[in-house]
């Protein structure tokens, strides 16, 4: 690997991949997981020609967000519409970009998916072509880049050498490492960082966020834990940071990147969560996005509980419910309370019930135990409950769905 495409040459920047259909759309399949090891977040876009090639799914599991295929898909479209993910992007790559594509870009059509998104994002464009050797010397061809590097579209590459049909010359798809130290080398700023420019709605305000599980220890080796990742609370806690907050994040066991800006307390047990978050006040804004254990063991054992009889009984005992306390506690000195309700069934009436119980502003239920959504998942949809009004989140990013809700909370700030 490349110096540039180790460490997180390009951290918390989001990339639309556009996919092209060559031979060479194997490769984005590397190229997806280089660009996520140098810290980025990846959607991918194919034309119908690349699905001839490498599957959807395959770009699926790399890059963990819906592959989108096509401007007709109305499921797709509900998620997070063409428009919206032109605009998600901090960058577009086109790679492979074959002759065609080029061609298309550079005339700006909006036939189909990937060129609609090139021609709707405002992000910066860079493309990676791939093609036959006489096809990239054409002078139509070199006409096309030509007009695209005039208007500042980055070109990486092609390579020389051999390439597919047995013939060698240039029009190799450059190497997925190089084309990650390429656009590392042509640094954007992520919207996510310009976002947090002095001025942002939540200025001045200190936001103290929790996030991941608690792992509740039954003996040195042993714990009581649950899936939480972690990624929405640490979403958020970005979210709010972005929107000018002071945000302190306290994260349960995970394998999480700090957000930029954000300060970060790590505890492993509900205890040390409670002891934390306490300590962390005054604040203005509370959310608790951790899955924190209802039951912990009355007693951690000091050495490995021995294998003795056919079953083993736990000992448990609640765990403090820190969201009532924070809410009973700090009765209006905060100026908001955010909770969120993990169900699987009837999670309206469970997510109001505790609403009502825990004496919250808003509360945000999501179902969980569900594929593609809640726990772990890079994605998921959820629905916000306050006393007179609820809003639905249709299935977004992680990432997507914290910006929303900072939204509302800013809102709830303001009524
Ligand atoms: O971390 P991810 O993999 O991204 O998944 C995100 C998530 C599903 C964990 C998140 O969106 C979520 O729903 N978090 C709350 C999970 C949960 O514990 O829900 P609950 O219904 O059991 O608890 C309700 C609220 O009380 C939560 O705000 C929780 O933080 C809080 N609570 C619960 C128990 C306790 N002892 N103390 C608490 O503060």
């Amino acid at each position: 690997m490349t110096p540039a495409s180790k460490g997180h040459a390009l951290n918390a920047q989001r990339i639309l991949l556009c996919v092209g259909g060559g031979i060479a759309a194997y490769k984005a399949l590397e190229l997806v997981r280089r660009l996520r090891e140098a810290g980025a977040e990846v959607q991918v876009a194919m034309t119908a020609g690349a699905q001839q090639f490498v599957t959807p799914l395959s770009f699926q599991a790399l890059s963990g967000h819906a592959t989108r295929t096509s401007l007709w898909d109305s499921a797709a479209e509900q998620a997070m519409g063409h428009l919206e993910l032109a605009r998600w992007a901090d960058r577009v790559i086109v790679a492979p970009a074959t002759a065609d594509l080029l061609a298309r870009l550079a005339n700006g059509h909006a036939d189909d998916l990937v060129s609609t998104l090139c021609l709707a994002t405002t992000a910066p464009l860079s493309v990676a072509p791939a093609m036959n050797h006489r096809m990239w010397l054409n002078p139509a061809t070199q006409a096309n880049v030509a007009a695209l590097r005039e208007r500042g579209v980055q070109v990486i590459g092609p390579d020389d050498g051999p390439l597919a049909e047995g013939e060698s010359g240039p029009g190799r798809l450059r190497e997925p490492d190089a084309i990650v130290a390429e656009l590392a080398a042509a640094p954007v700023e992520p919207k996510s960082v310009a976002a947090a420019a002095p001025g942002g709605a939540l200025k001045g305000l200190r936001v103290v966020v929790t996030a991941g599980p608690t792992y509740e220890d039954l003996d040195p080796v042993r714990y009581l834990g649950n899936r939480s990742s972690g990624k929405m609370g640490f979403a958020v806690a970005a979210a709010a940071q972005r929107q000018g907050a002071d945000v302190l994040l306290v994260a349960g066991p995970v394998h999480l990147e700090t957000p930029a800006g954000v300060k970060r307390v790590d505890v492993r047990s509900a205890a040390q969560m409670r002891e934390a978050v306490f300590a962390a006040f005054p604040a203005d804004i509370y959310i608790g996005a951790a899955a924190v254990a209802d039951y912990t063991p009355r007693v951690a054992a000091a050495s490995k509980i021995k294998k003795t009889g056919e079953s083993l009984a736990l000992d448990l005992v609640r765990t403090p419910d820190i969201l009532s306390e924070v809410a009973a506690l700090t009765q209006g000195k905060l100026k908001l309370v955010v909770g969120f309700a993990a169900e699987t069934d009837n999670v309206a009436g469970y997510a109001r019930g505790k609403l009502v119980a825990k004496r919250l502003d808003l509360i945000v239920a999501n179902r969980v135990g569900i594929a593609d959504g809640g726990f772990e998942s890079d994605q998921n949809a959820m629905t916000a409950y306050w006393a007179d009004g609820e809003r639905d989140f249709p299935s977004a990013p992680k990432t997507q769905l914290a910006d929303d809700l900072v939204a509302l909370i800013v809102e709830r700030l303001n009524a």
